[in-house]
């Protein structure tokens, strides 16, 4: 077993692309087999399903609904808080009742918590009923891991020293019209609270031909919508030597002609001019930037190892909104780092109130083993840290649905991709700033960009008619 070293990766990747392109394997073990994804976390964890789910079926599997009916069932872990952990473990716990039922079921974990240290030894000394364990550095490898699986507990979990892995259209993508494209792995931020530079390895861009080539073939095949991914894009191309860099990129992606590009995530330090410029200039670049506060004390930035100052943050904000025509943005917020003040939270309140979110994803702090964060020593109640969450979710609330009153009667490009889950009548889909409209219209214009008008404007979504 190779687990990742928890130390700070600097050197850099040179020519280490490697590409994968499965050939279908000849051998007919697992044709109508069945298998069973559960994804947590972040849309990275949710492309990486589609690339297990893509490798499956290249060996004969068939993806199944329901882990009861399953041959096999993956759990594709998050480990960004502790209440992720808690999910999975509360899963495996029916995976193993089921394995009782039928012992020929495998049971296998991969994704972010198979990369900590601390869970593979809880799998090794309390879960013995697992089949396999890969982590996020080696999934290309699961039909050899299947082929070759002994009776028992088998870990494959690996490091990362800079390798980047091609492996060419072999995903499984969930939707038709809108795909998500890796332009880079792994995080160097290092942010004091948050175990991704650890789970997901050092930054690693593809080459930029690599990404091109898949956002040309995405057109050919009709998609519409292209979501560049990586932890921070604006880190793209760092590590490659005479390649583009985040702006350049999307400049190339934008000439390709795809109708909707957007990218996430953004971090507030290092957004260049250049790349607002490029935004501002492209039609086919989505007006819509997630940019993470975090927190809005100086103090607290600066614990957190986040790069920038209050007033840095305002004022990048304030640009983007002056120069990208109608932009909306989002942000991250963690309440309760060790030792906020009441002084610390009203700064990030402040900036709530300044900013007028379009929406944000808010969380409590949650100590992650491994990080320098978990070592701070924190005096702060529980319940305070509840009361904080709360208070602010009452304000981004507030901002959200004033946002989005302001689409009431207005007239929006929406990328229709599928029928809403609340009124099986409707579609749903998104407008260029990434607001979720329910719009009563003729199922046959999915996968479309439609004129919608919007009748009715919620705190979290939107409902329009097609005129
Ligand atoms: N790379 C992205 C964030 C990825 S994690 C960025 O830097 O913006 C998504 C969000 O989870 C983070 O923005 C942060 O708000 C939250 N998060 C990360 N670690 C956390 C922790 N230990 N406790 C609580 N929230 C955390
Ligand atoms: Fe985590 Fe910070 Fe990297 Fe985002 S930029 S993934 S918060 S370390
Ligand atoms: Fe979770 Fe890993 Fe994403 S920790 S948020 S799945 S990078």
């Amino acid at each position: 077993m190779n687990l990742p070293d928890m130390q700070s990766a600097k050197s850099r990747n040179k020519e280490r692309v490697e590409f994968i392109y499965s050939t279908p394997i000849v051998n007919n073990e697992f044709n109508g087999k069945k298998y069973f994804i559960r994804t947590y976390g972040c849309q990275m964890n949710v492309h990486d399903s589609e690339e297990i789910a893509g490798l499956l079926e290249n060996i004969g599997f068939e993806s199944v609904e329901s882990e009861e009916v399953a041959d096999i069932i993956i759990l594709n872990t998050c480990a960004i808080r502790e209440n992720a952990h808690d999910k999975v473990f509360g899963f495996l716990g029916r995976c193993k009742h089921l394995k009782e039922l039928k012992p020929d079921i495998k049971i296998i974990v991969c994704g972010c918590m198979a990369q900590e240290k601390s869970v593979v030894d809880e799998i090794m000394s309390k879960h013995k009923y697992i089949d396999l364990v890969f982590g996020t550095h080696n999934i290309h490898e699961l039909p050899n891991y299947l082929m070759n699986l002994t009776g028992g507990l088998n870990i494959e979990v690996k490091s990362n020293e800079g390798n980047v892995f091609e492996i060419g259209e072999n995903f499984k993508r969930d939707s038709k019209y809108v795909a998500w494209v890796n332009i880079m792995y792994g995080c160097d931020k290092f942010c004091t609270y948050c175990i991704v530079p650890y789970t997901r390895g050092k930054e690693r861009s593809r080459k930029s031909k690599d990404i091109l080539k898949e956002v040309e073939c995405l057109k050919m095949k009709g998609y519409k919508e292209v979501t560049l991914l990586g932890q921070n894009v604006n880190a793209y191309g760092n590590d490659l030597e005479d390649d583009l860099n985040f702006a350049a990129l999307l400049e190339a992606v934008a000439k390709t002609g795809i109708e909707r590009i957007r990218f996430v995530t953004s971090h507030p330090w290092n957004f260049t001019d250049e790349m607002i410029d490029i935004i501002a200039k492209y039609d086919n670049i989505m007006p819509y930037i997630h940019l993470p506060l975090q927190s809005g004390s100086d103090r607290i930035l600066k614990l957190m190892g986040r790069r920038y100052t209050k007033a840095e943050y305002l004022s990048l904000y304030e640009k983007l909104k002056s120069k990208i025509k109608n932009v909306a943005i989002t942000t991250d917020i963690i309440v309760g780092f060790p030792n906020e003040t009441e002084e610390d939270f009203n700064e990030t309140l402040s900036v709530v109130e300044e900013c007028k979110y379009d929406g944000a994803f808010t969380f409590i702090y949650s100590p992650r083993e491994g990080t320098p964060a978990a070592k701070m020593e924190d005096s702060i109640p529980m319940n305070v840290k509840e009361e904080r969450l709360q208070k602010l979710n009452e304000i981004v609330n507030k901002y959200s649905n004033m946002n989005n009153q302001k689409y009431l009667n207005t007239k929006q490009k929406v990328l229709l991709v599928g029928t809403s889950e609340k009124d099986n009548n409707k579609l749903y889909g998104y407008t260029e700033t990434m607001k979720l409209v329910n719009v009563d219209c003729d199922k046959n214009l999915v996968g479309n960009i439609v004129d919608v008008t919007i009748t009715e404007a919620k705190s979290f979504s939107l409902d329009g008619i097609v005129e």
